[in-house]
Order: C-alpha cells, then structure tokens, then sequence
C-alpha cells in the first residue's frame, strides 16, 4: 500500500463534503487549526484502543451513543451534562447486568458534520443545498445560511474542546462517582423505568456500604470514583481532520486530534474514497459503518486497509441494517470476517437502518424496530458463536419525543410535542434506559430486574 500522509485524501475521489467557494478563507481556517491543540491525546485513543480489543473478546462491552448531530445553538453545560447522565445509567445497567466493563464512548464534542441522502432541500418551489451539519453550514432555510462557511470549523473546535473540558470534569471530578448511582436520574424519566433502575441502584448501594465496611471506598480505589469517558464522530469533514491530525511524539505516528475514535459513515466508505485514505494512516480506533449495500469483497478490502496489521481494537464493524435485515446481512460478514482471521469489535446501531416517514410527517424511528434490531444481532451473533461486543445508540438527556413507542408509548402525534433533532430522530432518557435494560437482558441472558428481585 502506498505511503500515506495526511494530506493524501485530496487526490481521492470524496463524497458528502461541501466544495468551499472562497479559498483562502478555508486555507486560513486550516491554518490556524493546525496550530491550535489536539483536542484528546494519542495516550488516550491508545488506551481506547486496548479497552476496545478487550470488547471484541467479550471481557469488556462497548456503548457508544450522544446526539445525531450537535448543534451550535443547543451547546449548554445542561445538555451534555444530562446527555452523561444518561449514559452513566445506560453503562451502570449494562455493567450490572452483564458483569464485565462497559467501554464508554460519546457521539459528543465533534460530531458536527451530517452525511445527507439528498444534496439538495426543496420546500415548495424553492430548492437550497442541504444543511450538513453546524461545522459546515447553517439550518435556516436561506440561500446564505446554506452557503458552506470554513469558519465554521473554529466555531466547533471551540465547542468541543469546551465541551470534552466539561466531560472530563464530570468524569474525574465526582459527578461520576459510583456512590451518586441515584442522582443520576433525569426528573422526566418513565415510572417503570425509573422504579427498574432504583431497584437495581438499590442493590448496587447495598454493595457499596458492604465494600465501605470492608474498607474499599472511593478514596481508598479511585475506579469507584471516576469514570473513563471517550469521543466520537463521523470523520466526514476532511479538512478539519487533517488540520487537528498530530504526530503522537511517542510513537512518532500520526494521530487524528479530533477526537478519540472516528468513524467512516455508510456513504462514505468506498475503499478507494477519500474518507478511507484519511483514517487508514491514524492510530486512533475507527468504525465503520456496515448497511445493506457493503459487499463482502468491499468489507474485505476494507479490513485489509484500514488494519492491516490486525490490532484488536483498531477496528469496529457497526452494523446498521434496519429490523428485519440483519439476518440476511450480518452473517455473510461475520463469514467474510472469519475467513480473513481478522480481529473485529461487532457492534450494532439499530438507528440508522430504521428511519421512515411518520404519517404526520415527521422523521422518526419506531422503537420497537429499534429494540427488534439489536435482538436480531444478537441472535445472529449466538447463531453464528461470535461476540456482540457493543451498542451505538442517537440519545439525548432531553425529554424529546422523536421516536415513536417505549413505555411511555410516544405516538405519531406526539411527535411535533418536542421534536428537536436538526437531523435524526434520538432516542428519549427513558428510551434509551428501556434499551440498556434489554441489552443487559440479552448479555446476561435473563432480566436485570428479576435477577435483582431474586437477589
Ligand atoms: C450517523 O451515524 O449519524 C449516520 C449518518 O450513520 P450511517 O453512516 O450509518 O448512515
Ligand atoms: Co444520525
């Protein structure tokens, strides 16, 4: 394969990224990002990486999920704190549930930059480009606020490194400590729900004074204080990319300084594009996403590209076939998979392949075809004696009614209550706790909460 370098996605064919009508704007915008520091570190998307080799050999599970797309106008300390919240819940619950390490990984602090299935939005008569995301132009329906915009990109560099500085607080500053279990719950969160995670955080606290007596507390092992949190995004807007992408001064290897695991989206994968060069010559973890159209002679050139050296961890496979499909797709890849002997993590997104059109008209995902999914992959998994070794969910810490069912059943007409996606329709708290209740369910092989009721 050919040397790479971090510019060598410019002679690649590209898709899904915007063509910038001012060129020196863009080359000073690039300019001066490339000055500005990393914003995680090569130690860090390393350590990712071990922890994640560790998810694709079943001693660890992977629960990557945030917003669909974050927005300039929504940033405030209240949302990414629930948005945490959240998944520290998810992750107690999946912990709990299937006893070993959940790996956590937010689609948060950089994930600006939106794949659209239409270049074009037409509203009556008028037709305007598509918005793609905060990093790249403006949602409004005008003919300026679509006009791709590079400085733009500064805008969210400075959002997500503000962003990851409040993460890493909460991760490290007590706000995540093992002891709060219970302040951890959203006031709007479903009665069920709520009730099902008490009993179980119950439980948990009856072990924590247990331990406490025993001497082992927070100060005594700081694990129980802290957590490790990581981020993601869809490494779509190359030029931002190789602006932050660094020369990691231990291994003197390049790293992509965006973030700590990037992915390539289910339309930007051809293995020849320009999204494939980027991410095959940083170390950093990456995911790719798998839809109906991956063959398995792409999937195999794919794997051969971007790990060629089969580093467990390197490479996460999400699959996102829709309810229904994952049995024709899922194992023809995990055939392709083991005959190449390569280390992959599977992980499931049951978003992406189940968006329709409501009757009232608004995007959004049935969650029982959601829930549907993620039973499929792991049925195809159990089938086939693989590992299901994670989950990448759209959530929010907003009590949203984007997804239609759950407990607290949204409905079509609900939809238009508090439907605030720029882009995708995001799971709801209580959906999304609904959902780590079934996970759990499936990993541990029988409900969380009957275990808990029989102790
Ligand atoms: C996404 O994760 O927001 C996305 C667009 O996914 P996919 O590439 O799988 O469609
Ligand atoms: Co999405």
């Amino acid at each position: 394969m050919s040397e790479w370098v971090k510019s060598g996605w410019r002679s690649k064919p590209r898709v899904q990224m915007p063509d910038y009508t001012d060129p020196e704007a863009l080359k000073a915008v690039e300019a001066q990002l490339s000055k500005y520091p990393p914003l995680v570190f090569a130690g860090e998307a390393r350590t990712l990486k071990k922890e994640l080799g560790k998810a694709s050999r079943g001693e660890a599970f992977l629960l990557q999920g945030g917003d669909c797309a974050e927005s300039f106008a929504e940033f405030s300390a209240d949302s990414i704190r629930d948005t945490f919240k959240v998944m520290l819940q998810m992750a107690m619950v999946l912990t709990y549930g299937a006893k070993v390490p959940v790996v956590k990984v937010g689609r948060m602090a950089g994930q600006f930059a939106k794949p659209r299935s239409a270049p074009v939005e037409k509203v009556g008569e008028v037709e305007l480009p598509s918005y793609r995301g905060d990093i790249i132009n403006g949602f409004e329906f005008t003919s300026e606020a679509r006009v791709p915009d590079p400085a733009r990109m500064l805008q969210a560099y400075t959002q997500a490194a503000a962003s990851l500085n409040l993460l890493r607080a909460f991760s490290k500053g007590g706000f995540a400590d093992i002891h709060r279990v219970h302040s951890w719950t959203l006031g709007f969160t479903d009665r069920d729900e709520a009730e099902k995670y008490r009993d179980m955080a119950n439980r948990i606290q009856d072990t924590l004074d247990f331990m406490a007596a025993a001497g082992l507390t927070a100060e005594t092992n700081h694990e129980l204080g802290t957590v490790d949190f990581y981020t993601s995004h869809e490494a779509l807007l190359l030029e931002y990319e190789e602006a932050l992408c660094r020369i990691d001064s231990t291994s003197g290897l390049p790293v992509a300084g965006s973030g700590h695991m990037l992915w390539i989206g289910d339309r930007t994968r051809q293995p020849d594009g320009a999204h494939v060069e980027f991410c095959r010559g940083v170390q950093n973890p990456i995911g790719l996403k798998c839809g109906p159209s991956i063959s398995n002679d792409d999937l195999k050139g794919l794997i051969e590209k971007l790990n060629p050296e089969n580093e467990a961890g390197r490479l996460t496979l999400i699959a996102r076939f829709g309810a229904g499909s994952v049995g024709d797709h899922l194992p023809r890849l995990i055939k392709t998979v083991q005959e190449m002997g390569a280390n992959v993590l599977w992980s499931c997104d049951p978003m992406h392949g189940n968006t329709i059109k409501s009757a009232s008209g608004y995007k959004t995902r049935p969650f029982e075809s959601v829930l549907r999914e993620v039973q499929e992959f792991f049925a195809v998994h159990k089938a086939e004696g693989t590992i299901p070794g994670g989950v990448h969910f759209e959530m929010t810490g907003k009590d949203v009614t984007e997804c239609t069912g759950g407990v607290r059943a949204v409905t079509d007409e609900d939809l238009s209550d508090r439907y605030h996606t720029a882009c995708d329709p995001r799971l709801n708290a209580s959906q999304a706790l609904e959902l780590a209740f079934l996970v759990a369910e499936e990993l541990s092989g029988h409900p969380v909460a009957s275990e808990a009721a029989v102790g």
